[in-house]
């Protein structure tokens, strides 16, 4: 044998001498086989530095491929894997086994709140329908600029964090309000209309307002800092909420 393969093999040996064996126990719901739902333990050897959505992979690739999950970038970006695990809402690519007590069995279930599709798939549709509500986009009056529309750094410190949000769900899912009623727009949507009321280069702020003015609007939440406790990208997402209020209440923004 050759001295690369010999140091493969003895990297290989080290790499399975700190696995543990880990119980992933899944909510499966597929409603093409039956109207119940059922909790399904999985065990498997995992590295305690690897994802839930690792877990989640082998799961599907080795033990169980009808398992059903959304996931694109892995890394925290795009948003598509909220779920709850151990009852938290978290994104399962950012979530280490290692932080999640391993030596107990280790929940996942789909996020609160929207219709449960199949396993941990959602129908995201209502949350979406919130968003486009809100007009997530730059509304702007006159000639088309013949160059870049300036801002100053204060100005665009205003609405720096709601800029970070990536759609992922984890707050809308996480409110009370929201799982009593999903008419409500829901903290995500607001975030989002949050980010452009306090653009200074926006002008269709008080529209946003009147649509967070409704009854399914800004008034409904409860400041329970759920929303903020479970978004991944760190957004205060309730001093969000509450800067909206304010907006609607001295039309000042
Ligand atoms: S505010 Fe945070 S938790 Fe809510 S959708 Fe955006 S990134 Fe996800
Ligand atoms: S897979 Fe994209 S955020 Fe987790």
């Amino acid at each position: 044998m050759t001295t690369a393969i010999m140091d493969k093999v003895e990297e290989a040996g080290a790499a399975s001498d700190h696995l543990i064996t880990v119980t992933v126990r899944v909510r499966r719901f597929n409603p093409e086989v039956s109207a119940d739902v059922v909790w399904q333990d999985f065990q498997l050897p995992m590295d305690p530095k690897e994802r839930v959505l690792d877990a989640l992979h082998k799961i599907k690739w080795e033990q169980d491929g009808t398992l059903t999950f959304r996931r694109s970038c892995a890394h925290g970006i795009c948003g598509s894997d909220a779920m709850r695990i151990n009852g938290k809402n978290r994104l399962a690519c950012k979530t280490l086994i290692k932080d999640l007590n391993p030596a107990k069995p280790i929940t996942v279930e789909p996020i609160k709140g929207l219709t449960v599709l199949k396993d941990l798939v959602v129908d995201m549709d209502p949350f979406f329908q919130a968003y486009r509500d809100v007009m997530p986009f730059l509304v702007t009056t006159g000639n088309e600029p013949t160059r870049e529309r300036l801002q100053s750094a204060e100005d665009r410190e205003r609405f720096d964090d709601t800029t970070k949000c990536i759609l992922c769900a984890a707050c809308t899912s996480s409110c009370p309000v929201f799982w009593n009623d999903g008419q409500y727009f829901g903290p995500a949507a607001i975030v989002n209309a949050h980010r452009f009321i306090f653009d200074s280069r926006d002008e269709a702020g008080s529209q946003r307002l009147e649509i967070l003015n409704d009854r399914d609007g800004v008034w409904r939440c409860r400041t329970t800092f759920n929303c903020t406790d479970a978004c991944p990208r760190g957004i205060e997402v309730t001093k969000a909420i509450q800067e909206v209020k304010r907006a609607l209440i001295t039309r000042r923004y």
